[in-house]
Protein backbone atom coordinates (compact mmCIF):
# COMPACT_ATOMS: atom_id res chain seq x y z
CA UNK A 1 0.00 0.00 0.00
CA UNK A 2 1.21 3.62 -0.73
CA UNK A 3 0.80 6.73 1.00
CA UNK A 4 -1.32 8.04 -0.99
CA UNK A 5 -0.70 11.91 0.30
CA UNK A 6 2.01 13.63 -1.42
CA UNK A 7 3.59 16.76 -0.42
CA UNK A 8 6.47 19.19 -1.35
CA UNK A 9 6.67 18.80 -5.13
CA UNK A 10 3.88 19.92 -7.39
CA UNK A 11 0.70 17.26 -7.58
CA UNK A 12 -1.44 16.47 -10.32
CA UNK A 13 -3.92 13.57 -10.91
CA UNK A 14 -5.48 12.23 -8.11
CA UNK A 15 -3.28 13.85 -5.64
CA UNK A 16 -4.68 17.34 -7.02
CA UNK A 17 -8.19 18.49 -5.96
CA UNK A 18 -10.67 21.63 -6.70
CA UNK A 19 -8.93 24.62 -8.75
CA UNK A 20 -11.55 23.55 -11.49
CA UNK A 21 -12.82 27.50 -11.75
CA UNK A 22 -9.97 29.36 -11.68
CA UNK A 23 -8.41 26.73 -14.28
CA UNK A 24 -11.20 27.50 -16.18
CA UNK A 25 -11.17 30.87 -16.17
CA UNK A 26 -7.44 31.37 -16.35
CA UNK A 27 -7.63 28.61 -19.87
CA UNK A 28 -10.50 31.18 -21.31
CA UNK A 29 -7.85 33.59 -20.44
CA UNK A 30 -4.92 31.84 -22.24
CA UNK A 31 -7.27 31.04 -25.37
CA UNK A 32 -7.81 34.51 -25.94
CA UNK A 33 -4.21 35.23 -26.48
CA UNK A 34 -3.79 37.09 -23.60
CA UNK A 35 -1.38 36.84 -20.56
CA UNK A 36 -1.19 35.75 -16.97
CA UNK A 37 0.40 36.54 -13.95
CA UNK A 38 -0.76 34.41 -10.68
CA UNK A 39 -0.04 34.89 -7.43
CA UNK A 40 -0.52 33.65 -3.61
CA UNK A 41 1.18 32.77 -0.16
CA UNK A 42 3.87 30.07 -0.48
CA UNK A 43 2.70 26.24 -0.36
CA UNK A 44 -1.07 26.80 -1.78
CA UNK A 45 -0.23 25.15 -4.79
CA UNK A 46 0.57 27.90 -7.22
CA UNK A 47 3.00 25.62 -9.43
CA UNK A 48 0.65 22.44 -9.28
CA UNK A 49 -2.59 24.31 -10.67
CA UNK A 50 -0.15 26.38 -13.47
CA UNK A 51 1.12 22.62 -13.95
CA UNK A 52 -2.43 21.10 -13.95
CA UNK A 53 -3.21 23.92 -16.95
CA UNK A 54 -0.14 22.83 -19.09
CA UNK A 55 -1.02 19.44 -19.02
CA UNK A 56 -4.41 20.05 -20.32
CA UNK A 57 -3.28 22.32 -22.75
CA UNK A 58 -1.09 20.24 -24.19
CA UNK A 59 -4.07 17.71 -24.39
CA UNK A 60 -5.47 20.10 -27.40
CA UNK A 61 -2.16 20.48 -29.15
CA UNK A 62 -0.47 23.03 -27.43
CA UNK A 63 3.41 23.31 -26.81
CA UNK A 64 4.20 24.29 -23.59
CA UNK A 65 7.52 25.28 -22.07
CA UNK A 66 8.70 26.06 -18.17
CA UNK A 67 11.50 27.60 -16.64
CA UNK A 68 11.84 28.02 -13.00
CA UNK A 69 13.09 31.51 -12.56
CA UNK A 70 14.84 30.07 -9.25
CA UNK A 71 17.08 27.99 -11.03
CA UNK A 72 18.55 30.27 -12.92
CA UNK A 73 21.33 32.43 -11.71
CA UNK A 74 22.58 34.93 -14.45
CA UNK A 75 21.32 36.40 -17.78
CA UNK A 76 23.78 33.85 -19.62
CA UNK A 77 22.05 30.89 -17.70
CA UNK A 78 18.42 32.28 -18.31
CA UNK A 79 19.04 32.22 -22.04
CA UNK A 80 20.64 29.00 -22.36
CA UNK A 81 18.09 27.38 -20.22
CA UNK A 82 15.33 28.99 -21.93
CA UNK A 83 16.54 27.60 -25.16
CA UNK A 84 17.10 24.33 -24.04
CA UNK A 85 13.29 23.61 -22.25
CA UNK A 86 11.58 25.30 -25.64
CA UNK A 87 13.92 23.24 -27.80
CA UNK A 88 12.49 20.01 -25.81
CA UNK A 89 8.84 21.16 -25.82
CA UNK A 90 9.15 22.09 -29.57
CA UNK A 91 11.23 19.07 -30.89
CA UNK A 92 8.83 16.18 -31.20
CA UNK A 93 6.35 18.78 -32.68
CA UNK A 94 8.69 20.60 -35.28
CA UNK A 95 11.23 17.63 -35.95
CA UNK A 96 14.94 17.87 -35.84
CA UNK A 97 17.64 20.22 -34.74
CA UNK A 98 17.94 21.21 -38.07
CA UNK A 99 14.69 23.76 -37.61
CA UNK A 100 16.42 25.61 -34.81
CA UNK A 101 20.26 25.33 -36.04
CA UNK A 102 21.08 28.96 -37.12
CA UNK A 103 18.46 30.39 -36.00
CA UNK A 104 20.69 32.31 -33.33
CA UNK A 105 23.14 34.73 -34.40
CA UNK A 106 24.43 34.54 -30.54
CA UNK A 107 23.33 31.49 -28.97
CA UNK A 108 24.49 27.95 -30.62
CA UNK A 109 23.41 24.53 -30.62
CA UNK A 110 25.84 21.97 -29.49
CA UNK A 111 25.66 18.17 -28.93
CA UNK A 112 26.49 17.48 -25.39
CA UNK A 113 26.50 13.99 -22.77
CA UNK A 114 24.08 13.80 -20.17
CA UNK A 115 24.44 12.40 -16.56
CA UNK A 116 23.51 9.70 -17.61
CA UNK A 117 25.90 9.51 -20.25
CA UNK A 118 23.36 10.21 -23.16
CA UNK A 119 23.22 12.76 -25.94
CA UNK A 120 22.11 16.19 -25.02
CA UNK A 121 21.53 19.54 -26.74
CA UNK A 122 23.16 22.04 -25.07
CA UNK A 123 23.12 25.51 -26.03
CA UNK A 124 25.85 28.21 -25.53
CA UNK A 125 26.38 31.96 -25.78
CA UNK A 126 28.28 32.79 -28.52
CA UNK A 127 30.11 35.69 -27.14
CA UNK A 128 30.48 36.57 -23.61
CA UNK A 129 29.13 40.44 -24.21
CA UNK A 130 26.16 39.03 -25.76
CA UNK A 131 24.12 40.53 -22.78
CA UNK A 132 20.47 42.03 -24.06
CA UNK A 133 21.05 41.32 -27.60
CA UNK A 134 21.30 37.36 -26.71
CA UNK A 135 18.53 38.44 -24.84
CA UNK A 136 16.21 39.41 -27.37
CA UNK A 137 17.44 36.16 -29.46
CA UNK A 138 16.26 33.67 -26.85
CA UNK A 139 12.91 35.31 -26.04
CA UNK A 140 12.20 35.78 -29.81
CA UNK A 141 13.00 31.78 -30.07
CA UNK A 142 8.81 30.57 -29.04
CA UNK A 143 7.91 32.06 -32.77
CA UNK A 144 10.48 31.03 -34.80
CA UNK A 145 10.43 27.19 -33.51
CA UNK A 146 7.16 26.43 -32.30
CA UNK A 147 5.05 25.68 -34.78
CA UNK A 148 1.56 26.84 -36.27
CA UNK A 149 -0.87 27.08 -33.50
CA UNK A 150 -0.76 27.77 -30.01
CA UNK A 151 2.42 27.74 -27.70
CA UNK A 152 2.39 28.70 -24.11
CA UNK A 153 5.49 30.04 -21.66
CA UNK A 154 5.31 29.33 -18.27
CA UNK A 155 7.85 31.67 -15.99
CA UNK A 156 7.26 30.44 -12.30
CA UNK A 157 9.03 32.55 -9.33
CA UNK A 158 8.89 35.16 -11.96
CA UNK A 159 10.24 37.78 -9.46
CA UNK A 160 13.76 36.82 -9.33
CA UNK A 161 14.22 38.23 -12.81
CA UNK A 162 15.16 41.11 -10.16
CA UNK A 163 18.55 38.98 -8.80
CA UNK A 164 19.69 38.59 -12.68
CA UNK A 165 21.70 42.10 -12.50
CA UNK A 166 20.16 43.62 -15.60
CA UNK A 167 17.45 46.02 -13.44
CA UNK A 168 14.66 47.25 -15.30
CA UNK A 169 16.54 45.97 -18.54
CA UNK A 170 15.02 42.53 -18.73
CA UNK A 171 11.25 43.70 -18.11
CA UNK A 172 11.63 46.30 -20.79
CA UNK A 173 13.38 44.30 -23.01
CA UNK A 174 10.95 41.35 -22.54
CA UNK A 175 7.95 43.14 -22.78
CA UNK A 176 8.90 44.83 -25.91
CA UNK A 177 9.76 41.73 -27.37
CA UNK A 178 6.97 39.23 -26.26
CA UNK A 179 4.02 41.93 -26.90
CA UNK A 180 4.28 40.87 -30.45
CA UNK A 181 3.84 37.56 -29.69
CA UNK A 182 0.02 36.97 -31.20
CA UNK A 183 0.35 33.21 -30.81
CA UNK A 184 1.76 32.71 -27.25
CA UNK A 185 0.38 33.48 -24.30
CA UNK A 186 2.30 33.35 -21.38
CA UNK A 187 1.93 32.61 -17.68
CA UNK A 188 3.90 34.45 -14.54
CA UNK A 189 3.63 33.01 -11.56
CA UNK A 190 5.34 33.50 -7.57
CA UNK A 191 4.85 33.56 -4.09
CA UNK A 192 6.72 36.93 -3.35
CA UNK A 193 3.10 38.67 -4.12
CA UNK A 194 4.33 42.35 -3.43
CA UNK A 195 7.01 42.14 -5.73
CA UNK A 196 5.02 40.40 -8.72
CA UNK A 197 2.44 43.30 -7.84
CA UNK A 198 4.71 45.89 -8.10
CA UNK A 199 6.09 44.76 -11.26
CA UNK A 200 2.52 44.07 -12.82
CA UNK A 201 0.58 46.93 -11.02
CA UNK A 202 3.02 50.05 -10.94
CA UNK A 203 2.30 52.17 -14.34
CA UNK A 204 5.90 52.36 -14.22
CA UNK A 205 6.72 49.41 -14.60
CA UNK A 206 7.03 47.57 -18.49
CA UNK A 207 5.16 45.08 -17.25
CA UNK A 208 2.29 47.52 -16.38
CA UNK A 209 -0.98 46.02 -17.34
CA UNK A 210 0.50 43.41 -19.33
CA UNK A 211 -1.40 40.23 -17.58
CA UNK A 212 -4.75 39.25 -16.51
CA UNK A 213 -3.83 38.80 -12.46
CA UNK A 214 -5.51 35.80 -10.77
CA UNK A 215 -4.82 35.58 -6.68
CA UNK A 216 -4.65 31.67 -5.74
CA UNK A 217 -6.68 31.36 -2.41
CA UNK A 218 -7.51 28.19 -0.11
CA UNK A 219 -9.79 25.99 -1.62
CA UNK A 220 -12.87 25.80 -0.13
CA UNK A 221 -13.02 24.28 3.11
CA UNK A 222 -15.10 20.94 2.49
CA UNK A 223 -13.31 20.45 -0.54
CA UNK A 224 -10.52 19.61 1.31
CA UNK A 225 -12.32 16.80 3.78
CA UNK A 226 -13.26 15.52 1.28
CA UNK A 227 -10.32 15.02 -0.51
CA UNK A 228 -8.76 13.93 2.53
CA UNK A 229 -11.31 11.29 3.09
CA UNK A 230 -11.37 9.98 -0.61
CA UNK A 231 -7.85 9.30 -0.36
CA UNK A 232 -7.62 7.71 2.72
CA UNK A 233 -10.68 5.48 1.55
CA UNK A 234 -8.50 4.85 -1.59
CA UNK A 235 -6.22 2.33 0.12
CA UNK A 236 -8.58 1.15 2.69
CA UNK A 237 -8.34 3.46 5.58
CA UNK A 238 -11.99 5.26 6.87
CA UNK A 239 -11.18 8.87 8.02
CA UNK A 240 -14.15 9.89 10.23
CA UNK A 241 -15.12 13.13 9.02
CA UNK A 242 -15.40 15.12 12.43
CA UNK A 243 -11.32 13.76 12.17
CA UNK A 244 -10.90 15.60 8.74
CA UNK A 245 -12.00 18.60 9.85
CA UNK A 246 -9.53 18.46 12.58
CA UNK A 247 -6.88 17.97 10.09
CA UNK A 248 -8.13 20.99 7.84
CA UNK A 249 -8.34 22.91 10.67
CA UNK A 250 -4.83 22.14 11.98
CA UNK A 251 -3.73 22.77 8.56
CA UNK A 252 -5.11 26.32 8.04
CA UNK A 253 -6.56 24.98 5.06
CA UNK A 254 -3.17 25.46 3.38
CA UNK A 255 -3.33 22.30 0.92
CA UNK A 256 0.55 21.49 1.31
CA UNK A 257 -0.08 21.13 5.01
CA UNK A 258 -3.38 19.37 4.49
CA UNK A 259 -1.30 16.66 2.12
CA UNK A 260 1.40 16.90 5.05
CA UNK A 261 -0.47 16.26 8.01
CA UNK A 262 -2.48 13.33 6.29
CA UNK A 263 0.31 11.93 5.23
CA UNK A 264 1.85 11.69 8.97
CA UNK A 265 -1.25 10.22 9.97
CA UNK A 266 -1.18 7.54 6.94
CA UNK A 267 2.44 6.46 8.95
CA UNK A 268 0.66 6.28 12.20
CA UNK A 269 -1.51 3.38 11.31
CA UNK A 270 0.18 1.70 8.22
CA UNK A 271 2.03 -0.27 10.55
CA UNK A 272 -0.33 -1.59 12.91
CA UNK A 273 -3.78 -3.46 11.90
CA UNK A 274 -6.35 -0.34 12.79
CA UNK A 275 -7.96 0.58 9.31
CA UNK A 276 -9.73 3.55 11.03
CA UNK A 277 -8.11 7.07 11.81
CA UNK A 278 -8.20 7.73 15.64
CA UNK A 279 -8.61 11.44 17.09
CA UNK A 280 -4.70 10.90 18.53
CA UNK A 281 -3.56 10.14 15.29
CA UNK A 282 -4.42 13.52 13.73
CA UNK A 283 -2.96 15.11 16.95
CA UNK A 284 0.34 13.15 16.78
CA UNK A 285 0.55 13.74 12.97
CA UNK A 286 0.61 17.41 13.53
CA UNK A 287 2.81 17.62 16.31
CA UNK A 288 5.65 15.30 14.10
CA UNK A 289 5.53 17.76 11.40
CA UNK A 290 5.60 20.90 13.33
CA UNK A 291 8.63 19.01 14.97
CA UNK A 292 10.22 19.34 11.08
CA UNK A 293 9.41 22.43 11.05
CA UNK A 294 10.13 24.10 14.06
CA UNK A 295 13.59 25.25 12.83
CA UNK A 296 12.48 27.35 9.82
CA UNK A 297 9.21 28.49 11.81
CA UNK A 298 12.20 30.10 14.39
CA UNK A 299 14.56 31.08 11.41
CA UNK A 300 10.98 33.16 10.01
CA UNK A 301 10.55 34.67 13.08
CA UNK A 302 14.11 35.82 14.17
CA UNK A 303 14.55 37.00 10.91
CA UNK A 304 11.83 39.71 11.86
CA UNK A 305 12.23 43.13 13.50
CA UNK A 306 11.26 43.59 16.90
CA UNK A 307 7.85 45.46 16.44
CA UNK A 308 7.29 42.74 13.72
CA UNK A 309 7.95 39.88 15.88
CA UNK A 310 5.97 41.70 18.85
CA UNK A 311 2.88 41.56 16.44
CA UNK A 312 3.36 38.24 15.32
CA UNK A 313 3.11 36.83 18.20
CA UNK A 314 -0.03 38.65 19.28
CA UNK A 315 -1.59 37.98 15.84
CA UNK A 316 -0.74 34.04 16.70
CA UNK A 317 -2.27 34.09 20.03
CA UNK A 318 -5.52 36.24 19.13
CA UNK A 319 -5.87 37.42 15.09
CA UNK A 320 -7.75 40.97 15.26
CA UNK A 321 -9.81 43.11 12.96
CA UNK A 322 -8.59 46.48 14.95
CA UNK A 323 -5.57 47.36 16.78
CA UNK A 324 -7.02 49.35 19.80
CA UNK A 325 -5.76 50.24 23.01
CA UNK A 326 -6.86 47.38 24.98
CA UNK A 327 -5.57 44.94 22.34
CA UNK A 328 -2.36 46.54 22.18
CA UNK A 329 -1.81 46.17 26.04
CA UNK A 330 -3.15 42.56 26.04
CA UNK A 331 -0.10 42.07 23.61
CA UNK A 332 2.78 44.59 24.58
CA UNK A 333 2.71 46.01 21.67
CA UNK A 334 3.84 49.46 20.67
CA UNK A 335 1.97 53.02 19.55
CA UNK A 336 -0.15 52.52 16.72
CA UNK A 337 1.57 53.98 14.10
CA UNK A 338 4.93 51.63 14.85
CA UNK A 339 2.01 48.13 14.36
CA UNK A 340 0.64 49.58 11.68
CA UNK A 341 4.13 49.87 10.00
CA UNK A 342 5.37 46.35 10.70
CA UNK A 343 1.47 45.19 9.76
CA UNK A 344 1.78 47.06 6.41
CA UNK A 345 5.55 44.95 5.41
CA UNK A 346 4.18 41.29 7.22
CA UNK A 347 0.99 41.72 4.71
CA UNK A 348 3.39 42.87 1.62
CA UNK A 349 5.30 39.88 2.68
CA UNK A 350 2.25 37.06 2.89
CA UNK A 351 3.62 36.59 6.31
CA UNK A 352 -0.13 37.85 7.74
CA UNK A 353 -3.26 37.61 5.69
CA UNK A 354 -6.82 39.32 6.24
CA UNK A 355 -8.53 36.44 6.44
CA UNK A 356 -12.08 36.35 7.17
CA UNK A 357 -12.19 40.06 8.41
CA UNK A 358 -9.49 39.72 10.81
CA UNK A 359 -5.90 39.97 10.59
CA UNK A 360 -3.90 36.14 10.99
CA UNK A 361 -0.81 34.51 10.16
CA UNK A 362 -0.64 32.73 6.35
CA UNK A 363 1.17 30.03 8.11
CA UNK A 364 -0.59 27.76 10.24
CA UNK A 365 2.70 26.57 11.38
CA UNK A 366 4.17 29.65 12.49
CA UNK A 367 1.16 30.60 14.36
CA UNK A 368 1.56 27.20 16.57
CA UNK A 369 4.94 28.00 16.84
CA UNK A 370 4.49 31.66 18.57
CA UNK A 371 1.11 30.85 20.32
CA UNK A 372 2.10 27.61 21.77
CA UNK A 373 5.25 29.20 23.82
CA UNK A 374 5.46 31.22 27.07
N1 LIG B 1 -4.79 21.34 -5.92
C1 LIG B 1 -4.11 20.65 -4.99
N2 LIG B 1 -4.59 19.48 -4.51
C2 LIG B 1 -3.94 18.79 -3.57
N3 LIG B 1 -2.78 19.18 -3.01
C3 LIG B 1 -2.24 20.32 -3.44
C4 LIG B 1 -2.88 21.12 -4.46
N4 LIG B 1 -2.12 22.19 -4.67
C5 LIG B 1 -1.06 22.08 -3.84
N5 LIG B 1 -1.13 20.97 -3.10
C6 LIG B 1 -0.17 20.55 -2.04
O1 LIG B 1 0.70 21.64 -1.78
C7 LIG B 1 2.06 21.29 -2.09
C8 LIG B 1 2.74 22.49 -2.71
O2 LIG B 1 2.18 22.74 -4.01
P1 LIG B 1 2.87 23.70 -5.05
O3 LIG B 1 4.32 23.42 -5.11
O4 LIG B 1 2.06 23.62 -6.27
O5 LIG B 1 2.60 25.08 -4.30
P2 LIG B 1 3.22 26.52 -4.58
O6 LIG B 1 2.17 27.51 -4.23
O7 LIG B 1 3.80 26.57 -5.94
O8 LIG B 1 4.36 26.53 -3.48
P3 LIG B 1 5.68 27.47 -3.40
O9 LIG B 1 5.20 28.82 -3.02
O10 LIG B 1 6.49 26.82 -2.33
O11 LIG B 1 6.32 27.45 -4.77
C9 LIG B 1 1.95 20.09 -3.01
O12 LIG B 1 3.08 19.26 -2.89
C10 LIG B 1 0.72 19.40 -2.49
O13 LIG B 1 1.02 18.65 -1.33
MG1 LIG C 1 5.71 26.99 -6.62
Amino acid sequence: MKNPFKYGSRVSGGAFFDREKIMRDMMGVLDGGNNVVLYGPRRYGKSSLVGEVMSRLRARGWVCAELNMMDVVSLEDFVTQYARVLYREAAPVVGALRHIAGLFRRVSPKIGIDDEGKPELKFEISSRKAGVAALRDVLELPVKICPAGRTLVVLDEFQEVESLGLGAQFERTMRSVIQNHEDISYVFLGSKTHMLERMFASPSRPFYNSAQKFVLSRPPEDESRRFVIERFRSVGIKMPEELAARVVSLAGNVPYYVQAVSSWAYNSVVGGRARTIRAADVEEAFLSLYATETILMESVFASRPESQRLLMRALAREPTARFDEEYRDRHSLPSTSTVNTALRRLVKESIVELRDGAYALSDPLLAYHLSSRG
